[in-house]
């Protein structure tokens, strides 16, 4: 089996007492969008933030492109073009979009040409962006946030996007939008790791899936088996 380009081994985080996340296994093929789902404080936020090394491992290994980066700095792991998205409405509310913009690389060496010709190509995907380059990220509305924060980690070149809830209080038809611009940037050759409560649109996007329930993950598949499967099609796809 070729090599992914994550896996994650017997992940454990604890918070004081209680178990979060209990030991799971992961692995994010290259190239493919895969999805990880699950009911409120099943621990799929905790999972991306110790894969990012923003929370304590309690055990586990997290392997990135053949590299054990289970004890390295959130801003190493960054450097290493594993970059996750920040919540929309993270974005720096009194800086303005394209300040935002060039923020995202800040990891990176690249000269200022460099940079403006990248933010460029981000305009392209986001138009919407390039309209409102000079406001401030916190007059935007919450798809136009939501945009700017996967501009934004677009800006720190990842080779993974890791995402958690995209969707979330989003309108349907803005929904509709950032799944069709993940699929996009997918398109052009990026690997996506993506937590969703919006099981039915995630699973429909999704090469591989997982389920998880109380820190363990109780199902996996491709996106089309588990959108068939008796149990998911019951809990999380209204039978
Ligand atoms: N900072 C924290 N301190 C203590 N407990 C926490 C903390 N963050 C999360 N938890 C607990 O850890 C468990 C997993 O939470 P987590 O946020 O990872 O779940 P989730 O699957 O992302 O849920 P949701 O769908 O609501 O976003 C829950 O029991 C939650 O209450
Ligand atoms: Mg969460």
């Amino acid at each position: 089996m070729a090599e992914a380009l994550l896996e994650v081994k017997d992940l454990a985080v604890n918070y004081g007492h209680v178990a979060a996340v209990k030991g799971i296994d992961l692995r994010i093929e290259r190239g493919a969008i895969t999805t990880l789902v699950g009911a409120n404080g099943a621990g799929k936020s905790t999972s991306l933030l110790a894969i990012s090394g923003l929370v304590k491992k309690a055990r586990g290994q997290v392997i990135f492109d053949g590299v054990d980066i289970s004890r390295e700095s959130p801003h190493r792991i960054v450097q290493r073009g594993l970059v996750q998205v920040a919540e929309g409405r993270a974005t720096l509310t009194t800086l303005t979009v394209k300040e935002n913009l060039e923020l995202g690389a800040y990891t990176r060496k690249i000269s200022k040409a460099e940079r403006e010709k990248e933010i460029d190509a981000i305009y392209e995907l986001f138009p919407r962006l390039k309209e409102r380059e000079t406001s401030a990220g916190g007059s935007l509305s919450g798809g136009e946030q939501q945009m700017l924060a996967i501009g934004r980690a677009l800006m720190a070149a990842p080779r993974l996007l890791v995402l958690d809830e995209p969707s979330m209080g989003l309108a349907p038809i803005i929904v509709q939008n950032i799944f069709s611009i993940l699929r996009d940037i997918h398109g052009r050759g990026m690997t996506i790791l993506m937590v969703e409560q919006n099981v039915k649109q995630a699973l429909k996007i999704a090469h591989a899936a997982y389920v998880m329930e109380s820190g363990s993950i109780e199902l996996s598949g491709t996106g089309r088996e588990l959108s068939q499967d008796p149990r998911v099609k019951e809990i999380y796809l209204g039978g």
